[in-house]
């Protein structure tokens, strides 16, 4: 038996792929992604972080420049096997990207619906968890993220702009579970870029909680802090900070110990 069919039955049935979503651009669906990913390799853990967006940020910060990319996601939706196209990162062993490349763009329309997943399942079994980092558009490649997935995490500011957008990402959901995956579930929302003093952002995380459920909502929310930025461009780990990130660092410990629970039962 090949290593990688051991570890599937080790794993049994695990169903462990995450589509991290929201139709608006730079509300964190890149850094929630990419915190989750510091927090499981920190912990020993192993994930394919699979960088969906044609911009690029994901595979930009894990230092994979997506316009040098040969073998991209784009070519795994066209018949690439991904063990072909899947990269180890400057993150270490525990971060492992499926890159983007701004071929990707001409994708974000038609195509299968159900490549990716099929191209997923193939490697899902070698990692403790797969995290679809999608694009800021409800378009194909979000579609073909959800239908992918086992699980879907919405990321919001509390913004009144950013909760307009949950009616329409919960809908596209509700579409791929009823068209393509039945198998899809609602994980939770997370909230990022919380001011530390904010009536209107306490007045729309109030909001949140009656649109989606207060146990949709996932703690501890994410604080806004400058350092997130700073890990962002300088493509470092946020725990890669020491004592300046320790704060952001355990919150994204803990959403990723939630996560990780919720993936293994
Ligand atoms: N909690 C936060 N505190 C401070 N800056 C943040 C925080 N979350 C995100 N940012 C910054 O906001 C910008 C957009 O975030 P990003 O994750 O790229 O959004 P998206 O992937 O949804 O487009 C980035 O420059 C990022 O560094
Ligand atoms: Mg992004």
């Amino acid at each position: 038996m090949s290593g990688t069919a051991l570890r599937a039955c080790q794993h049994g049935l695990m169903a462990r792929i995450v589509a991290v979503l929201n139709q608006k651009g730079g509300v964190g669906k890149t850094t929630v992604t990419l915190g989750l990913a510091s927090a499981a390799a920190t912990a020993g853990q192993r994930v394919l972080v699979v960088d969906l967006d044609p911009q690029g940020s994901s595979s930009w910060v894990l230092g994979v420049d997506p316009r040098e990319v040969e073998d991209s996601l784009a070519e795994v939706l066209g018949r690439l096997p991904a063990s072909k196209a899947l990269v180890p990162t400057d993150w270490g062993d525990g971060v492992w990207l499926l890159p983007s490349s701004p071929r990707l763009l001409s994708r974000d329309h038609g195509g299968s619906p159900t490549r990716l997943r099929t191209a997923l399942h193939e490697v899902a079994d070698d990692f403790d968890a797969v995290l679809i980092d999608c694009p800021p558009s409800l378009g194909a490649l979000t579609a073909a993220g959800l239908t992918a997935a086992d699980h879907a995490v919405i990321v919001v500011e509390p913004s009144e702009l950013s909760l307009r957008g949950i009616t329409g990402v919960a809908d596209l959901i509700d579409d791929v579970w009823d068209a393509q995956n039945p198998d899809l579930e609602l994980a939770g929302v997370i909230v990022n870029r919380v001011p530390a003093v904010s009536a209107e952002a306490d007045r729309r995380y109030e909001e949140l909680t009656r649109i989606v459920g207060k146990k949709a909502v996932w703690q501890p929310v994410i604080p806004q802090r400058v350092i997130v930025n700073q890990a962002l461009g300088e493509r470092t780990p946020i725990h890669g900070y020491g004592a300046r990130s320790a704060e952001v660092s355990e919150v994204f410990d803990k959403l990723w110990a939630k996560l990780h629970r919720l993936l293994k039962d």
